[in-house]
C-alpha cells in the first residue's frame, strides 16, 4: 500500500555571535557557574547583537536547510515558523521570511506553542501534507529570548538563550510500514490549567507590554519529566516501535537533570541523546531544530536512523515526533 510521508530533506541552524557564558553572567546576577552546571549543564547560551531580529536568525536557518535539501526557495508552498518572540506583534515573522526569500507564492505564518513551537510545526506540516495542503514545506524555530528575559532574575535568565533551527519537510511515500522514511507519527497536546507555572506577565492584549518570563522552575520540571515520557511512550505506542529501536533522541534543551531523567525514566543508553543545552541554553522553539542540525551535521544521525523528538514547554504545550532520517 502506497502512503503519503512527510520527508525531513534537510536541516540547518544558526546561533549569533555572542555566546555569554556563566562567568559573564555571574557578573550581572547573584550565580555562579558551579550552580548553573549542576542543576542545569548550561555553559554558554547565545544572545543576539542589538538590532539582530528573530527573522534575521530563522532566516539564516532557512537558508542552511535549503541548502542542505540542495532545494531552490521557489519550490517552498508554505512556510511555518514557531516563534513566541516574533519582530512584530503582526505581521507574522514568516511573512519577512518569505519575503527575504524571494517567495511572493504560497502561505507564511507563525505559530505559538513556545518551547513546543518546532514540534507543533512539524506536525502541522505533516498534517498539511497528508492533506494535500502543501508538499514543501519550511518549518523554522527561531527566539530572540533573551528580550524576555528579566536579567536581574537568577531563576531564570540563567536559563536561556536566542537561535534558530529549521527543516525542509516534502511530500514523498512509503508503504506504510516503519521502514519508511519520514514522520511515522506526531503527538501534540496542552493543558491551559498550567498557565502560571510558565508564562510571560505581559502582552499585547493584558498590558500592552512585552513583560518578561515567569517560571516555577521546579513545578515546570515534575510535569516535563512526566508528560515527555507519556509522549514518548504514545509514539511508541502508536507505531509498535520499541526505546530500543530509537537510534538518537532529540529533546527540547532544557535541562540535562530532564534529558537524563527522561532517558533513564524509558531505558534509554545516555549515549542516544543529541544534548546541546551546554552550548546554548534553552532556546525554546530553535532547540529541538539546533540540537537535530548538530546531530547530522556531526555525522551522529544518518540516513536510515530513527529519530525521536519531544518538547514541553508554557501552556502547558508538549508534543513529540517520531520520524525515520
Ligand atoms: O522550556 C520550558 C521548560 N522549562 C523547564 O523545563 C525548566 C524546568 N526547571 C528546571 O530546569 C529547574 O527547576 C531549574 C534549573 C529552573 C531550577 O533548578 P532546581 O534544582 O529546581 O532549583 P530550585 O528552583 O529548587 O532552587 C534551588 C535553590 C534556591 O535557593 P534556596 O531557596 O534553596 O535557598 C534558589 O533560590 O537555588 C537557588 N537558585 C540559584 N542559585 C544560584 C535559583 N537560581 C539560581 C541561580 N544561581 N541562577
Amino acid at each position: 500500500m502506497s502512503v503519503i510521508r512527510s520527508q525531513i530533506v534537510g536541516c540547518g541552524s544558526y546561533l549569533p555571535a555572542h555566546a555569554m557564558s556563566n562567568a559573564e553572567l555571574s557578573k550581572r546576577v547573584d550565580t555562579t557557574d558551579e550552580w548553573i552546571v549542576e542543576r542545569t549543564g548550561i555553559k554558554n547560551r547565545h544572545i543576539a547583537a542589538e538590532g539582530e531580529l528573530t527573522s534575521d536568525m530563522a532566516l539564516a536557518a532557512a537558508r542552511a536547510a535549503l541548502a542542505n535539501a540542495q532545494m531552490d526557495a521557489q519550490e517552498l508552498d508554505t512556510i511555518i515558523l514557531a516563534t513566541t518572540t516574533p519582530d512584530n506583534t503582526f505581521p507574522a515573522s514568516a511573512t519577512t521570511v518569505q519575503a527575504k526569500l524571494g517567495l511572493h507564492h504560497g502561505a507564511a505564518f507563525d505559530i505559538q506553542a513556545v518551547c513546543s513551537g518546532f514540534v507543533y510545526g512539524l506536525t502541522i506540516a505533516d498534517t498539511f501534507i497528508k492533506a494535500g495542503q502543501g508538499k514543501n514545506i519550511l518549518v523554522i524555530g527561531a527566539e530572540t529570548f533573551s528580550r524576555l528575559l528579566d536579567w536581574d532574575d537568577r531563576t531564570t535568565c540563567v536559563l536561556f538563550g536566542d537561535g534558530a533551527g529549521a527543516v525542509v519537510v516534502r511530500a514523498g511515500t512509503g508503504e506504510g510500514s516503519n521502514a519508511d522514511r519520514g514522520i511515522l507519527t506526531a503527538h501534540i497536546h496542552s493543558d491551559g490549567r498550567y498557565k502560571e507555572k510558565l508564562y510571560v506577565d505581559g502582552g499585547p492584549s493584558s498590558t500592552g507590554t512585552v513583560g518578561h518570563v515567569r517560571m516555577e522552575g521546579r513545578e515546570v520540571f515534575r510535569h516535563a519529566v512526566v508528560n515527555i515520557a507519556e509522549t514518548i511512550t504514545e509514539s511508541l505506542e502508536a507505531t509498535g516501535l520499541s526505546v530500543a529501536d530509537i537510534d538518537w533522541f532529540v529533546p527540547h534543551q532544557a535541562n540535562r537533570r530532564i534529558l537524563e531523567g527522561t532517558a533513564k525514566r524509558i531505558g534509554l543508553p545516555l549515549e542516544k541523546i543529541i544534548m546541546t543545552v551546554g552550548e546554548h541554553g534553552n532556546t525554546s522553539a530553535a532547540s529541538v531544530p539546533l540540537a537535530l542540525d548538530q546531530g547530522v551535521r556531526d555525522g551522529r544521525i544518518k540516513k536510515g536512523d530513527m529519530v525521536l523528538m519531544e518538547a514541553m514547554g508554557g501552556g502547558f504545550t508538549w508534543g513529540s515526533v517520531l520520524a525515520r532520517w
